[in-house]
């Protein structure tokens, strides 16, 4: 028997989704009324749930479990047709994505704080995903936060735990549950995506490539993938098994955090091609032997050679990067004489652009690379393109990057981040240069001439929306730049993000290592944002 109870609530404060989702501490998402207060104001946000069809599923970090059964039981409650779950409650975030498109589905709720650690006392989260299966725009998600703000009760089945270990159809109250398999779907797109053949032959030939799961969602889709359907030897998938609190670890596929991947790839007997992904699987990092590749540069490589794959054979409509990205994309673009975008962080910005067919290819300085077969940002794919392509040229990484260079000049690029400082300083950091951006061109600062500063804001082209505040970028005569602005998906305090760029156009000069390459910009940078002084901190917490 089940019965639907009515729960009195009040509104919590402070669930403000931000740029992906709502992410909290878990305990915080743990407390009473918590997760369903906010799942109650994303149904009540998109209209409710009744008679729709939603696709549901999470990274599998801790609460994971818990959140999906509260999920199910009020989406039942109120009127859901059906949701399709992946088996255990898992689904990377590409792949939740894609099923939300290949079902025709309402909608998505995908649990994860995709790179953030995870465990009782790390991060949970939350996000809603539309019918294009992109992150819900902020239309949206201002409405689900107004919501929060008046809510006086949920309603919710009175009904035991759903069995998500095995595949098929359950009901629940006058709702079906549907368990799929979280890989199937998703392994069956990449295949009509890339040439499998040729990467099947690379294998074959002795191709050797590590692939950090980082004990996250890839580590079941990338075995699949890469070891079952493409041949890689057993082994090339490590940290392969998910763990709700990834190993301990921090799943976010950066030198810093994935430092063993970055050893192995620079060590002496180091496989050919590394890449890893994050909590979520949205993420990537990709390693040469002995090179690094920035998400910046391996956009514009990918985008230089998307050709090389079936699904992009016949070339690319546009490309589109977050802001603080760098602009070596835009080089490409320019020379395929195509549209090149550059939108606010977040990769709810590229949704309308991909769904209005102006753009093929989108990425983000923060380690996401994408395209219009999914609309999340997604690490699988990446890796599978620059293996399609790595197995159609047949040339380490490093030679691809240095013609690719030589080709369009280098941009040099790095960020820093310092982190939790206390948030008005923050705040004042960057209202002050929102204060001063009008006087700086003109001005010297360490011999560069500041050609031109704004604190960015966007106008869709698609749908006429604007999105104002997004950073400081301080542009400087020859293509270098400063970029400056606050994270929008921490935890903690306020994190200050300043994005280095230098543009350097002659070949002579592209093999400088890149803290010497940068040292003027980061020198100016500390001259105009006074960073040291606000943040109260002599140097950066992370550098990538
Ligand atoms: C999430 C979003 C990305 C975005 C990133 C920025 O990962 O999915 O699209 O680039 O956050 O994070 P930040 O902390 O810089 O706001
Ligand atoms: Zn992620």
């Amino acid at each position: 028997m089940t019965r639907i109870l009515t729960v009195p609530t009040q509104p919590i404060e402070g669930q403000k989704p931000g740029t992906s989702g709502l992410r909290k501490k878990t305990k915080i998402f743990m407390t009473p009324h918590y997760l369903e207060n906010f799942t109650q104001a994303v149904f009540d946000a998109i209209g409710g749930v009744a008679g729709k069809v939603l696709i549901l599923g999470g990274d599998g970090r801790y609460f994971n479990d818990r959140a999906v059964q509260v999920i199910l039981r009020m989406a039942a409650a109120q009127g859901a047709m059906r949701v399709i779950v992946g088996q255990g409650g898992i689904l990377s975030t590409p792949a939740a994505s894609n099923l939300i498109r290949k079902r025709g589905a309402d909608g998505g709720v995908i649990l994860s704080a995709s790179h953030n650690p995870g465990g009782i006392d790390e991060d949970f989260g939350m996000k809603f995903n539309g019918t294009n299966g992109g992150p819900a725009p902020e239309s949206v998600t201002d409405k689900i936060f107004a919501r929060t703000q008046e809510l006086t009760e949920y309603t919710i089945l009175e009904a035991g735990d759903v069995n998500l270990a095995q595949l098929g159809e359950v009901v629940l109250g006058d709702m079906t549950v549907e368990i799929v398999d979280p890989v199937t779907d998703y392994a069956q797109l990449m295949g009509e995506l890339f040439d499998f053949d040729a990467i099947r032959n690379l294998f074959t030939g002795g191709f050797r490539m590590r692939f950090d799961a980082m004990h996250a969602v890839t580590g079941p889709y990338a075995t699949a993938i890469l070891e079952g359907t493409l041949g890689a030897p057993a082994g090339t998938v490590v940290n392969g098994t998910p763990s709700p609190d990834f190993g301990g670890g921090h799943p976010d596929p950066n030198p810093v955090w994935a430092k063993d991947l970055m050893d192995a790839m620079f060590a002496d007997d180091a496989p050919d091609f590394g890449a890893a992904s994050d909590g979520d699987g949205d993420r990537n990092m990709i390693v040469g032997r002995g090179i690094y590749v920035t998400p910046s540069d391996s956009l514009a490589v990918l985008a230089a050679n998307a050709h090389l794959a079936p699904a992009y054979a016949k070339g690319l409509s546009g490309i589109a990067r977050s802001m603080p990205t760098s602009r070596a994309a835009d080089r490409v673009a320019e020379k395929l004489g195509i549209e090149a975008h550059e939108t606010p962080t977040g990769w709810k910005f590229f949704g309308n652009l991909l769904d209005a067919g102006r753009v093929t290819i989108c990425g983000e300085e923060s380690a996401g690379t994408g395209s219009d077969h999914v609309r999340e940002k997604d690490g699988l794919w990446a890796v599978l393109l620059w293996l399609n392509i790595l197995a159609r040229r047949i040339e380490p990484v490093q030679q691809i990057l240095t013609a690719h260079w030589a080709e369009y000049g280098r941009n040099y690029y790095s960020r820093h981040d310092y982190e939790a400082i206390p948030t008005e300083r923050a705040n004042a950091l960057i209202q002050r240069l929102r204060d001063i951006s009008g006087d700086l061109p003109g001005q010297t600062f360490h011999g560069l001439v500041v050609e031109s500063a704004d604190d960015f804001a966007y106008l869709d082209p698609v749908d006429g929306s604007q999105s104002a505040r997004q950073g400081i970028r301080i542009n400087f005569a020859g293509g270098s730049r400063v970029v400056l602005r606050l994270s929008g998906t921490g935890t903690e305090g306020a994190t200050l993000r300043v994005y280095l760029e230098r543009y350097e156009p002659d070949a002579s000069r592209h093999d400088l290592l890149v803290e010497e390459a940068l040292a003027p910009i980061i020198a100016a940078a500390e001259e105009i944002a006074l960073i040291r002084e606000f943040t109260g901190r002599q140097g950066p917490d992370v550098t990538t």
